[in-house]
């Protein structure tokens, strides 16, 4: 199947009361695991990868070019709609790059840079995105990282209403991560999202809203969300949790004469990466269904 416009698959979304997933891959395994789960419940589906946890280095050599070959063979194959975006790129370069290797959304994070370079940067990649028919992805606040000795807030800010209204009219970015409370990469509990202050972002920007810290976000909230312009949740670090946390289990009822060909590579039941796929379908499954997106391919 063609990839489809991200902006367009929001917008249905918008239409039908619904929210999309975003299942952030890291390697074929786990992109396979998402798009399995797609097309198992009929969901449109966004597929991508995130730049934000990858060596700077590995990405530029030519990274950004493996993931949107390994992105663009799976895309290709599906059977449900599907958007394929090269989330929280590190540099400009990285975006266009990942334009030139088939991604059809990017997404820069310029959330810490100053207003002016952000702007500049993320109009000029607007400018070049639309020309090729690829949809651009904005962020305006910064959130909260989670660690382990708790939530790091000390550069973290909350998207302000009418900055996200200017920021958008100049860059023409097509859709906005935003910062309520939502945190990243937080497991221990839900973070304490502001829905008022969603409420009133929504008042002033009309482009849809995207929630990044999927995996905190609370489930309580995920409808009120929608009704407030959100139509996109990305999900992270709860799939590489239950990935790893499979493959732990597993590892610890090895003997030492395990065959290290059914484990390794071998695509097969044993393999310890089937094994980590398996159980992060059902994340994904849980998740998919609680946006709502499900019955909707
Ligand atoms: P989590 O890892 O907190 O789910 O966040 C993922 C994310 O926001 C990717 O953009």
């Amino acid at each position: 199947m063609p990839l489809d416009s991200m902006l367009t698959m929001m917008r249905h979304a918008k239409q039908g009361g619904y929210g999309l997933g975003y299942f952030e891959a890291w390697d074929a395994y786990s992109m396979e695991a998402v798009l399995e789960v797609a097309e198992e419940e009929s969901s449109p589906i966004i597929l991508g990868f995130g730049g934000m946890m990858l060596d700077s280095e590995w990405l530029d050599a030519s990274g950004v070019e493996l993931l949107g070959a390994i992105g663009s063979h799976y895309a290709r194959k599906s059977r449900v709609p599907v958007s394929l975006i090269l989330n929280e790129a590190q540099t400009l370069e990285q975006t266009l790059q990942g334009i030139d290797s088939g991604f059809n959304v990017v997404m820069l994070d310029t959330s810490a840079w100053e207003w002016d370079r952000a702007v500049e940067a993320v109009s000029e990649l607007a400018k070049i995105a639309h020309e090729r028919g690829v949809t651009v992805e904005a962020e305006l606040g910064r959130l909260p990282d989670a660690t382990t000795e708790g939530i790091d807030d000390t550069t973290a800010f909350l998207t302000d209403p009418s900055d996200a209204q200017s920021f958008i009219e100049l860059t023409g970015a097509d859709c906005l991560a935003v910062s309520i409370g939502n945190v990243h990469l937080l497991t221990a509990h839900d973070a304490p999202v502001n829905m008022n202050h969603l409420r009133a972002i929504h008042e002033r920007v009309s482009i849809p809203l995207v929630i990044h810290g999927g995996t905190s976000f609370p489930a309580a909230s995920v409808a009120e969300a929608i009704q407030y312009g959100v139509a996109k949740f990305n999900v992270g670090t709860t799939l590489k949790k239950t990935f790893t946390e499979a493959i732990r289990c597993e590892v610890a009822d090895w003997s030492p004469n395990v065959d290290v060909h059914e484990i390794l590579g071998s695509h097969k039941e044993r393999d310890l990466m089937v094994v980590g796929k398996r159980a992060m379908k059902e994340r994904v499954r849980e998740l998919l269904c609680l946006y709502g997106s499900n019955g909707r391919a």
